[in-house]
């Protein structure tokens, strides 16, 4: 049987399904202003599915990217640590995390957290090398 090279990344994520939930979210997009809706989903360290889209403002710079909502969700469906993650924009192609939203992924990541990102799986420290994070402050969480 051919092992695809995605399967040999990370076989327990099911990254077609992380996809359809990514593209679901992206349609609860409000993005009147820039007309550019983000989805973005995530699995927990524990299997669960949590997701987000960008919510904007009239004042621009208050604009909640799709991360944004994903780690409210997180935090407000139990908690826990992001396994792997994927972003899309409107025609459900993978889209990059913003330097803002990698800062908040690496915040809940879990040890070896994986991203469908466009070179294909990466992880969160090859997207966000030598990041700034809880670990740098005197009282670690
Ligand atoms: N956006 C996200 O939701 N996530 C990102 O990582 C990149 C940018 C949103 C913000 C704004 O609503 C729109 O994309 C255009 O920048």
């Amino acid at each position: 049987m051919m092992v695809m090279e995605q399967d040999r990344a990370s076989p327990s994520v099911d990254w077609r399904a992380l996809e359809a939930a990514a593209v679901d979210a992206m349609k609860n997009a409000y993005a009147p202003y820039s007309k550019f809706p983000v989805g973005a989903a995530a699995f927990t360290e524990d299997g669960r599915l949590v997701s987000g889209c960008n919510v904007e403002n009239a004042s621009y710079g208050l604009t909640l990217c799709a991360e944004c909502a994903l780690v409210g969700n997180l935090q407000m469906t139990g908690g826990g640590l992001l396994r792997a993650f994927y972003c899309v924009d409107s025609a459900g192609n993978v889209l990059m995390p913003c330097g803002r939203c990698r800062q908040l992924l690496y915040e809940f990541r879990a040890p070896g957290m994986e991203l469908m990102t466009t070179q294909g799986i990466q992880t969160m420290d090859q997207v966000l090398p030598d990041a700034f994070g809880p670990q740098n402050l005197e009282d670690p969480r």
